[in-house]
């Protein structure tokens, strides 16, 4: 536990799919957790729940169990070889795809049950911006927003940030630009995004750090291991580990209340 004594909820966005949602939650929950921090990852994609893959993880039970009432939270949650603590999603079930308020509501109440304290709590949210996506974001302390640099990506990104910003009225997001040539890209882009959110919304957003694009996370995928097991020398893995260092400097949310509390407490301020 960090001398704060308080969990970050740090959600992870980015509008379009694909663009690497996933890879950085888990990389940057690996990374967390190599840094000694007590990390809790929570795979809250639920049409396309890959973070199990990710990590190469057997999950016995997943979010699907928890949802049908057969599994309370904790039973589902399994200690990855990594040593963190996956919150597994269900794949490929129709139903999960579309979360409703009443089971979204379900899932972040659950969580004031677990008696565990983690330092930090990562999100992988589904892609889109459903209102159960945004209102798990507005229960977090932070989100960070992943965008690659291409047209769609960017479009969706800074729709996204429109949403959370102008309807949820929500500050602490944060930018990591994923798959770039180099951090001076990334930054560029960065930059881009923010020109536009400052003229059009009047509003800032924050740079946080970027990821290369490296074939070794491909590799890694498929053998169904994080970058940072695979290959821990890559470029992305030095950046991944870069990514955990600037994460834990942030100051913590002074909003954040003891423990998973916070999670609910702050979901019951955005939905009421
Ligand atoms: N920096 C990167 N360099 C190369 N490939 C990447 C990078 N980030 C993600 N990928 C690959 O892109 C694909 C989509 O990533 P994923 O994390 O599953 O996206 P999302 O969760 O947003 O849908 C995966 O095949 C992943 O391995
Ligand atoms: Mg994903």
């Amino acid at each position: 536990m960090d001398k704060t004594g308080q969990t970050q909820v740090i959600g992870i966005a980015s509008g379009k799919g694909g663009v690497g949602k996933t890879t950085v939650s888990v990389n940057l929950a690996v990374a967390l957790q190599a840094l000694g921090k007590r990390v809790m990852l929570f795979d809250a994609d639920m049409g396309l729940a890959n973070a199990q893959i990710a990590m190469g993880c057997r999950c016995p039970y997943n979010l699907s169990d928890f949802l049908s009432g057969d599994k309370t939270l904790k039973e589902i949650i399994v200690t990855t070889r990594q040593g963190v603590r996956l919150v597994p999603g269900s794949s490929g079930r129709q139903e999960m795809a579309a979360l409703d308020d009443m089971g979204a509501a379900r899932i972040v109440q659950a969580f004031s049950s677990l008696e565990e304290s983690v330092d930090y709590l990562i999100v992988d949210m589904a892609a889109g911006i459903s209102p159960s996506v945004l209102s798990f974001m507005a229960a977090c302390n932070r989100r960070f927003v992943v965008v690659r640099d291409d047209p769609s990506s960017i479009a969706d990104a800074y729709g996204t940030i429109k949403v959370m910003i102008q309807d949820y009225g929500l500050d602490e997001i944060y930018l990591i630009p994923n798959g770039v040539g180099s951090a001076q890209e990334g930054f560029q882009l960065f930059e881009r995004i923010n020109k536009v959110c400052a003229r059009f919304l009047n509003r800032s957003i924050r740079y946080l750090d970027s990821i290369e694009n490296d074939e070794m996370i491909l590799m890694a995928h498929k053998k169904y291991q994080p970058v940072l097991e695979f290959a821990p020398t890559s470029a992305a893995s030095r950046d991944f580990r870069r990514l955990a260092k600037v994460t834990a400097q942030l100051p913590p949310d002074l909003e954040a209340s003891g423990g998973l509390q916070f999670f609910v407490e702050r979901w019951v301020k955005t939905i009421s």
